[in-house]
């Protein structure tokens, strides 16, 4: 092998790298984030949930080991509240509907001893 072709092959594993880089920078879309606001204790869930250029329209919370999705309320500033008669058990999963993203689930994203001001992004996004 001759020296000039083994340069080329380092150059185009350099450009190869240079894409995948590139391409692992351009995701679809920014991530949408749950910060768990003060207020809520086992029977109220206060969640300001967002995403970077994008409002959400819906958001229901299912509880863990529950098949029901709940429709949460919209309230000041982008938050989401919802209060039960029992006693709230997480780990807490959210459905939403955005402007522009139509409808996500999210599965855990809220431990059940979750700390109050903690922001959580769900797992693998
Ligand atoms: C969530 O539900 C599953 C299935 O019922 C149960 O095994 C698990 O212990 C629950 N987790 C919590 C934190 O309650």
């Amino acid at each position: 092998m001759s020296s000039s072709s083994k340069s080329s092959g380092l150059l185009a594993m350099a450009l190869l790298a240079a894409l995948l880089a590139g391409a692992r920078c351009a995701a679809p879309a920014p991530p949408v984030t749950f910060t768990v606001e003060a207020g809520s204790n086992e029977k109220h869930l206060a969640v300001l949930v967002s995403c970077q250029g994008d409002s959400m329209v819906e958001v229901a919370l299912r509880e863990n080991a529950s098949y029901e999705w709940v429709d949460m309320s919209k309230g000041e500033g982008g938050v989401w509240t919802f209060d039960s008669e029992e006693p709230l058990q997480g780990p807490f999963n959210f459905r939403i509907c955005t402007e522009k993203r139509m409808k996500d689930v999210f599965d855990d994203v809220i431990p059940d001893k979750y700390t109050i001001g903690a922001t959580y992004t769900p797992p693998g996004q």
